[in-house]
């Protein structure tokens, strides 16, 4: 019997994405090895669209997660938001044309992320956005922008929690469109547990387990302005008087670093290190006393090891590592006492919320597949399978 593909672009762009396009490339491998005859199976294709570029932005990040090269490279570059989509729309446009896949899959929230989605969509190509439905109400966040229009014009919205499917629901999105699929970033991470093990990272950098502060910060809203950037210096300062910190710096800070003439290099206490890959920060995470940061990645992350987090920002698209898990928003006004109080709490808070189990990928390749017969769409529901009828049906 002919088999039936299911053709896939994957679209790959800036770090935090990597690690949501991982899992879905492996069990889509997987789930072709194991077909039955006549049974369908997924034809993918990855675009890098190079909006990361640097190794240790983005080679570091295929390496450690085993994700094959790129079978296309649009090598968009940085550049203003404006000038950043745009080159990306030009460039994917051939991509669509030459390819015309099934499916675009686009994770997170990216500039990448909406440029391919409003490429694809006026071509007529069917999009499914995994990690659809986040919301910060802040638009003065780039990413905040990319998950609503992306959002508006997705054909299927594969959310990680129910606070996301709510926030769809109330954008009038139609409720067969949106499916609860769970978090894939924790399918990486599970899957990358063992390497996070056997990382060296904290011999390398002479810490101790549960006796430094990991820090990352790169959000516009707290590099991008001299007054932030500084009292950010100075409290990182203090801090490290109390606890060594540990703070791989994203280029974006670095510069506006140098640009502002803040120097922080020779701090006691304050080892700030290049961009690090995606088993030492793992490694970091579950073994540090506090984790302070912007990245959304790392909210989650924490959430997932138990790790007290501080994230520093007034709101947070991904509420439930506050409500379930071990994050607390803090701002530069409360940071200070809120480091303190967190100090003096158990150096494992929260719990893993429902659906980061490691099998999000299937779910969405499950969904994905559903979507594209001619049965009747689907309701909003909870999650699309458990594991043992993904393990039955689809064989991952
Ligand atoms: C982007 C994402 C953000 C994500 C972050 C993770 C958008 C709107 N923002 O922000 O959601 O949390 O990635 O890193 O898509 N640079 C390099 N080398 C690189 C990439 C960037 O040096 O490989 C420098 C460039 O100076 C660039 C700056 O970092 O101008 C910012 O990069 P950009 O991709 O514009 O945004 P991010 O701040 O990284």
């Amino acid at each position: 019997m002919a088999r039936h593909t299911l053709k896939l672009l994957i679209i790959a762009g800036a770090r935090p994405n990597f690690m949501k396009i991982a899992p879905i490339v492996k069990a889509a491998t997987a789930h072709n090895a194991l077909a039955g005859n006549g049974e369908p199976t997924f034809a993918w294709k990855l675009v890098h669209t190079g909006q990361h570029y640097d190794t240790k932005m983005s080679g570091i990040f295929f390496e450690d997660l085993g994700i094959p090269a790129p079978d296309f490279n649009l090598g968009v570059g940085s550049g203003s938001h404006a000038s950043q989509t745009a080159n990306i729309m030009l460039r994917f446009e051939p991509v669509c044309l030459a390819e015309k896949p099934d499916w675009l899959v686009v994770v997170g929230d990216v500039n990448s992320t909406l440029a391919c989605t409003l490429v694809a969509s006026k071509l007529g190509i069917r999009v499914a956005h995994v990690e659809a439905g986040l919301r910060s109400y802040d638009r003065t966040m780039p990413e905040e922008i990319n998950r609503i229009l992306t959002d508006a014009v997705a054909d299927l919205l594969l959310a990680p929690s129910s606070d996301a499917c709510a926030n769809l629901r109330r954008e009038g999105i139609a409720a067969e469109k949106i499916h609860l699929v769970g978090n894939v970033m924790i399918d990486a991470l599970r899957d990358n547990l063992r390497k996070a093990h056997n990382s060296r990272i904290l011999e390398t950098l002479d810490v101790k387990p549960g006796q430094y502060a990991y820090v990352t910060l790169h959000r516009p809203n707290n590099v991008d302005h001299r007054e932030s950037l500084s009292a950010i210096v100075a409290r990182l300062r203090k801090l490290a008087a109390r606890l060594p910190i540990v703070f791989p710096i994203h280029p974006r800070t670095r510069k506006m670093l140098a640009d502002f003439g803040i120097v922080c290099a020779g701090l006691p206490g304050l080892n700030i290190i290049e961009p690090i890959g995606y088993h030492d920060s793992l490694c970091l995470t579950e073994h540090a006393r506090l984790v302070l940061t912007d990245s959304g990645g790392l909210q989650e992350e924490s959430t997932y090891f138990l790790t007290p987090c501080l994230t520093l920002r007034p709101n947070t698209e991904r509420p439930v590592t506050v409500t379930v898990g071990s994050n607390r928003l803090t701002s530069l006004a409360t940071l200070e006492d809120d480091l303190e109080e967190t100090l003096g709490l158990e150096p494992r808070l929260g719990r893993v919320p429902p659906f980061w189990d490691g099998l999000t990928a299937p779910r969405v390749l499950q969904t994905l597949m559903a979507a594209s017969t001619a049965k009747p769409a689907r309701q909003d529901r909870e999650a699309v399978g458990t594991g043992s009828f993904l393990t039955a049906n689809l064989r991952f």
